[in-house]
Formats: C-alpha cells, sequence, structure tokens
C-alpha cells in the first residue's frame, strides 16, 4: 500500500526550551529564516506526500497561522511588487494540511493517537515535529518509505548513539545474526539506562506505522517518564506485526535540544550561499579565540 499520508505531533510542552516554549512552540524556532517544522513538512511533500496532519496543544494555534494565507500581506508585497518575498509566503500547491488538538499532553504515543480519524485503515508516515534531517539526495521519510514497500511491517528510522546516550532514545533490540541494514527486531525499550540498554541502535523520529498500530495505542498505559510511549505500544504489537530498525542515511538534527538546535542553524547557514562566508568568518575569529 502507498504511504499518502504524514503525521506530525507538535504538540508538547518543550520543556527542554523554556522558558521560550513557554508561550510559543518550539516547532516553529527558525532554523536561520524558515520554522523547523517547515522543513520537516517539506520534507514530507518531498517524500511523496500530499496529505498531512499537524498535531498541536491549543496553546500552539500560531503553527495554522503559520502553514495559512495572510492575504493582507500579499496583498503589501504585490502592491509593491516583491515578487521574492511573495514566492517565500505561498502555500503549498497541492497538498492538504490539517489539524487536530491534542488537550492533554500525555505523551508522544497519546498525541499519536489523535491521527486515526486521519489515517484510517491505511499505513502511513510519522515526523517528529522536533527533529529535521538534511540531504542533498533523499529525505529521510522517502528513505523509510522505500524500506516499507520492500518489507511487511512498522519501520522505524535509526541511527547508532554513544552508550552513556541510550536513555534518551527509544532504543532497539534486533534478531541475531542479521545483515542490516534493515534489521527486524525482537524487542525495543524506550529509554533504557546504558547498563540495560539492548544495543546502541536508537529511534530518531521518523516511523511508517501500519494502522493496527491504534489497538495497541488505545489499551497503552503510561510507560518511562509517565508518559504514554508509543514505543511500548510499537513493542506490544510485535505480536501481530514484524518491525524494523534501518539506519537513515539522511542527517538528523534533535531540534527540540538546545546544542541539537544550535548545530542545526550553524549548517544550515553553513550550506547557504548568502551565509555561508559570513559565517565561515564568524567561525574563523572564534577559531583564533580558543
Ligand atoms: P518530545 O518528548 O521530544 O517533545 O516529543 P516535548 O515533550 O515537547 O519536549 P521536552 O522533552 O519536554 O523538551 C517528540 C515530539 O512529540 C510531540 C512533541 O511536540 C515533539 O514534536 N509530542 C510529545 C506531542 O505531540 N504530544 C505529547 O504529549 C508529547
Amino acid at each position: 500500500m502507498q504511504i499518502k499520508k504524514a503525521v506530525i505531533p507538535a504538540a508538547g510542552f518543550g520543556t527542554r526550551f523554556l522558558p521560550f516554549t513557554k508561550a510559543s512552540a518550539k516547532e516553529l524556532l527558525p532554523i536561520i529564516d524558515r520554522p523547523a517544522l517547515d522543513y520537516i513538512v517539506r520534507e514530507a511533500i518531498d517524500s511523496g506526500i500530499k496529505e498531512i496532519l499537524i498535531i498541536i496543544s491549543p496553546l500552539k494555534e500560531e503553527i495554522k497561522k503559520y502553514f495559512g494565507r495572510n492575504i493582507e500581506l500579499e496583498e503589501f508585497l504585490t502592491e509593491r511588487k516583491n515578487f521574492e518575498a511573495l514566492d517565500l509566503i505561498k502555500p503549498y500547491e497541492g497538498v492538504k494540511i490539517e489539524y487536530v488538538i491534542q488537550y492533554e499532553q500525555l505523551g508522544l504515543g497519546h498525541a499519536i493517537l489523535h491521527a486515526k480519524e486521519f489515517t484510517k485503515d491505511e499505513p502511513f508516515a510519522v515526523l517528529l515535529g522536533d527533529d529535521i534531517f538534511y540531504s542533498d539526495t533523499k529525505p529521510a521519510t522517502k528513505e523509510l518509505i522505500e524500506v516499507f514497500n520492500k518489507y511487511d511491517g512498522h519501520i522505524l528510522s535509526t541511527m547508532t548513539v554513544a552508550l552513556e546516550n541510550t536513555n534518551r532514545y527509544g532504543i532497539c533490540m534486533p534478531k541475531p545474526n542479521q545483515k542490516g541494514p534493515v534489521f527486524e527486531l525482537l524487542s525495543i525499550v524506550e529509554k533504557p539506562d546504558p547498563s540495560e540498554a539492548p544495543s546502541q541502535i536508537a529511534t530518531n523520529g521518523r516511523y511508517i506505522l501500519k494502522p493496527s498500530i491504534y489497538k495497541y495505542l488505545e489499551v497503552q498505559e503510561k510507560g518511562t517518564g509517565g508518559e504514554i510511549q508509543l514505543t511500548d505500544a510499537i513493542l506490544n504489537s510485535m505480536e501481530e506485526e514484524k518491525v524494523f530498525s534501518y539506519d537513515v542515511k539522511a542527517k538528523r538534527y534533535d531540534v527540540g535540544s538546545k546544542e541539537g538546535y544550535v548545530h542545526a542553524t550553524i549548517d544550515f547557514a553553513l550550506r547557504r550561499d548568502d551565509l555561508r562566508e559570513h559565517i565561515l568568518k564568524i567561525i574563523k575569529e572564534l577559531n583564533t579565540l580558543l
């Protein structure tokens, strides 16, 4: 079955980015001049997806504004014949963006449950609203879709992390004696202590899920951090679904963390012709101070 729909959970409190997140969505933090969430929406579109559901909280209505039209501004720019700026604010053509509100922030698993009406009985992509990926060849979600087209099961994007960091991710236990890059999983555990981690293969923010996941999310109890975890529902769904991990080639930035956000800002600036030389100059100056 083709993947036509994407779900972007963006309703979390964003406590790692306080005080900014007290009144504003971290998903709208700009990486240079474009909100992080816009890179994610583009990744979905570039992966062939035409219908997107963004899960927001009541405090994050501003996300709707960003993806909607601003007629006054369009008129202002048209009058001044500023077509370059006009081009930057035009809505995505042929793409439908919908919203659903998660009123209580009970965790990622609980957020995904809000997509049931939208995805119905189709498999769908999940792109976490605070992880952005860069690739000059293939978007991360497209990589996962290609894996899904060959393997029947949930597909999780992964990366290898340092042992001391396993307590920040969902960690996979692959079946033994497999070659990769796709691994069938035996188990998965949310944020294990390094001493208990089954591997250093960590989930990193992109998933293709089959609709059977809802059955498990509906009965999923709170887990790590007192939250309803997607990882736990994926684990329980293994009684009927295969689950595969795949090390995506695209480079991932956790822009929900301060270090990841600054890293993304620097890397994206260095990739832009209008900024590269300026930023390199600043970095060189800083380097002489080190
Ligand atoms: P995170 O755990 O990274 O986000 O969830 P958070 O809870 O907002 O941030 P911290 O950890 O407190 O700093 C991953 C994604 O899932 C969404 C978040 O918005 C983020 O994009 N999420 C999380 C929800 O939509 N609902 C939730 O209840 C929890």
